[in-house]
């Protein structure tokens, strides 16, 4: 019979609580998962309360200002704070976003700050990427041409320029991918809706020349047609994009190219 119960050494315990100071008008409690790997104890959900006054509107200045003011060892990645870097994506108030572009005062209640799920963890909120840039790094994002170089640039008609609206905006945060239920099952096989989303700009780019080879590299049971258009990733992305229909366009051209 199949086991659903997490190990004992998964199961999250509750953690610190750091309070308010006493004149605090506006508080709202901060709940963070916390967990370090070398200190061999369970993951902890740390509360931290912090007045609303005395820190920024988005729900990453709340975290930076715990860091820097309550407790150090919090550990987490951000860098532009304004949703161009990707690296503040975690999951909050049950949803995968960017904790730089989502508003505390939008979140009603505590705020819940976990790691991407079903993502092996570093520490804290840090996920380990690595498989998931392998996995980027085998579609080969990049211009690949056979043709001789132009003496100036490679040149794009405006209606072709448009055919990457929708994808080149892609900050590769890895909402999407780790929201997606396909992913989960098989993460080391199916590509999921980022990568997919990252292979289909390069395939619909009209400078690309090798979009042939691109097609064959993804028809495979598992790197594409693991998408069964659940939508999780669509409703996840915190810059509005829709990786299904990537995967739907690149299926179709598939078929298209079948004949
Ligand atoms: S499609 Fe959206 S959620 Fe997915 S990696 Fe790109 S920006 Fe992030
Ligand atoms: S639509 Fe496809 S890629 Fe997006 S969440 Fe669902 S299964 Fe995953
Ligand atoms: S810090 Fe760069 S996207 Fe949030």
């Amino acid at each position: 019979m199949a086991e659903f119960r997490l190990p004992k050494n998964s199961r999250i315990s509750k953690g610190k609580h750091y309070a308010a100071p006493k004149d605090a008008k506006r508080v709202k409690t901060f709940c963070i998962y916390r967990w370090e790997p070398e200190a061999g104890q369970n993951p902890r959900v740390d509360s931290y309360e912090i007045d609303l006054d005395r820190t920024g509107p988005m729900v990453l200045d709340a975290v930076i200002k715990i860091k820097n003011e309550l407790d150090p060892t919090l550990t987490f990645r951000r860098s532009c704070r304004e949703g161009v870097c990707g690296s503040c994506a975690f999951n909050i108030d049950g949803k995968n976003t960017l904790a730089c572009t989502m508003r505390t005062e939008d979140i009603d209640g505590d705020v819940r700050i976990y790691p991407l799920p079903h993502m092996p963890v570093v520490k804290d909120l840090v996920t380990d990427l690595t498989h998931f840039y392998a996995q980027l790094e085998s579609i080969e994002p990049w211009i690949k041409t056979d043709t001789a170089k132009p003496s100036r640039e490679r040149l794009q008609t405006p209606e072709d320029r448009a055919k990457l609206d929708g994808y080149y905006e892609c900050i590769l945060c890895a909402c999407c991918s780790t929201a997606c239920p396909s992913y989960w099952w098989n993460p080391e096989r199916y590509l999921g809706p980022a990568v997919l989303l990252q292979a289909y700009r390069w395939i619909v780019d009209s400078r690309d020349e090798a979009t042939g080879d691109r097609l064959d590299e993804l028809e495979d049971p598992f790197k594409l047609y693991r998408c069964h258009t659940i939508m999780n990733c669509a409703n996840t992305c915190p810059k509005g994009l829709n990786p299904a229909r990537a995967i739907a366009e690149t299926k179709k051209l598939l078929v298209e190219r079948r004949g």
